[in-house]
């Protein structure tokens, strides 16, 4: 597969973009985004940038995913600074997991740091395995905000039936952290069995109940941090997610919804805690799992 990433500017594009968007969200026309806006969007400062197949010689480049975003400001205690607030990633479906999702937050990262931002937000699941690790592993963004509910109740065939829960993400483009992610010797991620050498503490151990769905323990281990009261908490913890929350959620609703509160919980202690969201671990394999990796005192940069 050949993949050309190129800026999107004209209205016969975002035509293609709302129709990409029918079938990463499909199932509600009143969520696509409509080609207007995202033209304006891109006159003043935002971003449309597509993904394009063009292994065919005979057939005009297909558009396979996009990213949108558009400038806002972000608030310190010295006055509102401006950032880049990235609102949409999708790729179509049989194109997942070839890097075009990775291609595209780069060429996003690449326009935002020509713009002389330092900063790019955005949301997501904190449920969605893959969305963690593209966003946290492979791009370096890093979380400790938790909004509950964010967008009301959601009407797409991806998100309807759950508290539309999220995670914000601050990508500081100019960090050391995502550049040494971005750059083309990218480090080696670490896994599980790094963790568990250092005697890292999972909080929420789980149980896979019939080989099928992780099951999250009652006990959770955050008394951990309780304790010790006079020494720091653990500098890391592992915090287990399943590892396909979508298959989950349609053979199990009520688990999965177990998982949302379950999860939220655990974030929102760990965040008024001082806990940062600084890595994400999947492990594939037969009985794939994955797990955030909080880390304590460090600062978001
Ligand atoms: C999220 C999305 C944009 C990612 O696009 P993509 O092109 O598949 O992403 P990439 O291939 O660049 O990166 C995904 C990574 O996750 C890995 N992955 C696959 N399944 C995984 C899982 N269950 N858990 C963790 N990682 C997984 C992939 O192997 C890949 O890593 P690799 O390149 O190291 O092999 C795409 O899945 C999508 O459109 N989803 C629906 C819409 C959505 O959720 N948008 C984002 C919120 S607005």
């Amino acid at each position: 597969m050949t993949v050309a990433i190129r800026i999107l500017e004209n209205i016969e594009d975002m035509a293609l973009v709302e129709d990409l968007q029918r079938q990463v969200w499909p199932g509600s026309e009143l969520d696509v985004v409509p080609g207007h806006l995202l033209l304006t969007a891109a006159h003043n400062g935002g971003l449309v940038i597509g993904a394009f197949d063009t292994v065919s010689k005979n057939q005009p480049p297909a558009l396979v995913g996009f990213v949108f975003g558009f400038p806002g400001l972000y608030f310190t205690p010295d006055g509102p600074r401006p950032k880049h607030c990235s609102h949409m990633l999708g790729v179509e479906p049989t194109y997942r997991n070839q890097g075009i999702g990775f291609l595209l937050k780069r060429a996003q990262w690449q326009m935002v740091r020509h713009q002389g931002l330092d900063s790019i937000t955005w949301t997501f699941d904190p449920l969605l395995s893959r969305n963690a690790n593209l966003n946290i592993t492979k791009l370096g963004a890093v979380s400790n905000t938790y909004l509950r509910e964010l967008y009301g109740e959601m009407r797409d065939g991806l998100n309807t039936g759950l508290p539309s829960d999220r995670l914000q993400l601050d990508w500081w483009v100019n960090s050391r952290r995502v550049n040494r992610r971005l750059s083309r010797r990218a480090r080696q991620p670490l896994d599980l069995a790094n963790y568990y050498a250092a005697g890292v503490k999972i909080v929420n151990p789980t149980e896979v109940i019939d080989e099928t769905w992780p099951v999250p323990a009652e006990e959770t281990s955050l008394p951990v941090l309780e304790k010790q009261p006079d020494n720091d908490p653990p500098a890391i913890l592992l915090m287990e997610i399943p590892a396909d929350f979508q298959a989950l959620k349609e053979t199990q609703p009520s688990l999965a919804l177990h998982w949302r509160l379950h999860t939220r919980s655990l974030f929102e202690i760990l965040f008024q805690y001082g806990y940062l969201i600084t890595d994400f671990i999947y492990q594939p394999g037969k009985h794939p799992r994955s797990f955030y990796v909080l880390s304590y005192g460090e600062s978001t940069l």
